[in-house]
């Protein structure tokens, strides 16, 4: 997704040095029935801030420090963020949307990756130049920013070297996960009209070695891969193919609808899975596996306000019967802006950054919780597992959250899928 979380953003005129660590802890109890009825008169000015009594009102600049809310909204709110969340700026680049989706955490070797923002206003990227894909370590990222929020360049960041062994740069990076044994799948985006998009695999180890996987649906061009995840028992990787590389000019027109995939990379078979969505975006399957969570961000264009309101800013429920999808079905509607990232933890609650903050509901779709990030929002997040921590990616933030409750625990995912139902570089 392009950079809808940091839209209300102006740039501010320089960056500072490091600055006070952000490091917040602010919990509060939100009745729900308390919103029902807003005070008079009341309009929605924008799509921000719909919940006037729950958030203060957005600036226009993203301050370095800002006061971030855990707000559970019932029991199993409470339950998930636990009696002392906390949350941290690790790194923050005024004016540079440097850390904008693919968060993955490797927890065998405490590795960290992102990307920045492809294609967005403050992405530094575009049609002749791509995106950075950064690497670190987490306990590092920590470490510097107990003394104060460090900005670029940071000492324990790189950017990984994207380049296959034909010599193929890898383009316009925006989804990832983990895969098999320490290597990383990611959903690159293409870039101008003769490097197409599709999927890539890169080793942690080895310096990087990466491979394309997948760059064509029958000889046609991916519009723009958006997000990727795998199906852990068969092995098989999904992905949705959204169209903001076309919405922000650094790839041509579309040569396909926009659409979520299945490819089993042993046996080279690619299905369309699902085109009845206007734009797909993040995807997550359950811990069972047996539901696929697709989020919907048609309503926005080209990474402005959601100007389109027909279109509806939820998420998808399906029913995942062997290859296919069935039983769609409204799991949630997106209370601010759109749900970008998506992702479970083991005991089924559904987490989505949007316009204004992470979100939390239930398995079966009641929205439990809220942490409020103001000026901005988030983007997408990955479990640090096993611990219920968060990496959030939101623009010009690099965030870690610290949820205290025990159900807000991550799936394992490194080691997915199994030797047998994998590729290797
Ligand atoms: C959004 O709404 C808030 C609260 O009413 C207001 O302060 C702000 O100016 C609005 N922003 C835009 C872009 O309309
Ligand atoms: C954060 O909250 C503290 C305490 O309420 C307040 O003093 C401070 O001004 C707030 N900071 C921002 C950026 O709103
Ligand atoms: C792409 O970005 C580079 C570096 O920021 C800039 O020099 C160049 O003018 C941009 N190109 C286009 C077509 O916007
Ligand atoms: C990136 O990797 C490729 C292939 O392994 C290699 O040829 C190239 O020199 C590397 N570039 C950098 C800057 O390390």
């Amino acid at each position: 997704m392009p950079n809808v979380a940091g839209l209300s953003m102006l740039c501010l005129a320089a960056a500072s040095a490091a600055v006070a660590a952000t490091t917040l802890t602010d919990l509060r109890a939100v009745r729900l029935a308390d919103l029902s009825v807003l005070p008079l008169p009341f309009t929605s000015r924008n799509y921000s801030s719909p919940w006037p009594a729950l958030s203060a009102a957005s600036s226009a600049e993203q301050p370095t420090s800002f006061n971030a809310t855990f707000e559970p909204f019932n029991d199993a709110g409470r339950v998930i963020l636990g009696g002392s969340p906390k949350l941290t700026v690790l790194v923050h680049e005024q004016d540079y949307a440097f850390a904008h989706e693919a968060p993955v955490y490797f927890s065998r070797t405490d590795d960290v990756f992102f990307c920045s923002d492809a294609g967005g206003k403050q992405g530094r990227s575009n049609a002749t130049v791509n995106n950075v894909v950064w690497r670190g370590k987490l306990a590092d990222l920590v470490e510097q920013a107990s003394n104060g929020t460090p900005t670029l360049p940071h000492s324990a960041l790189r950017k990984v070297n994207l380049t296959d062994a034909a010599g193929s740069e890898i383009q316009m990076t925006n989804g990832g996960t983990p895969y098999g044994d320490g290597h990383l799948l990611l959903a690159n985006s293409g870039r101008g009209e003769e490097l197409p998009g599709g999927l890539s695999l890169t080793s942690l180890a080895h310096g990087g070695a990466s491979r394309i996987l997948l760059n064509n649906a029958f000889g046609k061009q991916f519009n723009a891969p958006n997000d990727v995840v795998v199906h852990a028992s068969s092995g098989s990787i999904w992905f949705t193919d959204a169209d903001y590389a076309q919405t922000q000019n650094f790839r041509p027109d579309v040569e396909l609808p926009k659409a979520t995939w299945r490819f089993h990379p042993q046996t080279g078979d690619l299905d369309m899975v699902d085109a009845s969505i206007v734009t797909p975006n993040g995807l997550v399957f359950s811990p069972n596996q047996r539901t696929l969570y697709i989020t919907e961000t048609g309503s926005t264009q080209g990474g402005d306000l959601p100007n389109r309101p027909k279109i509806p800013a939820v998420i998808y429920a399906f029913d995942v019967v062997k290859d296919r999808l069935e039983n769609k079905r409204l799991f949630a509607a997106v209370p601010t802006g759109i749900a970008d990232g998506i992702k479970v933890d083991i005991r089924g609650n559904v987490y989505a950054c949007t316009a204004d903050g992470l979100y939390a509901w239930s398995s079966a779709g009641r929205l439990l919780a809220r942490v409020y990030i103001p000026d901005g929002g988030c983007v997408n997040l990955a479990f640090v597992e096993p611990k219920g921590h968060l990496l959030v990616t939101a623009q010009t933030r690099l965030l870690l959250i610290e949820l205290s409750g025990k159900e807000a625990v991550g799936p394992k995912l490194d080691g997915y899928p199994s030797a047998s139902k994998r590729i290797s570089l």
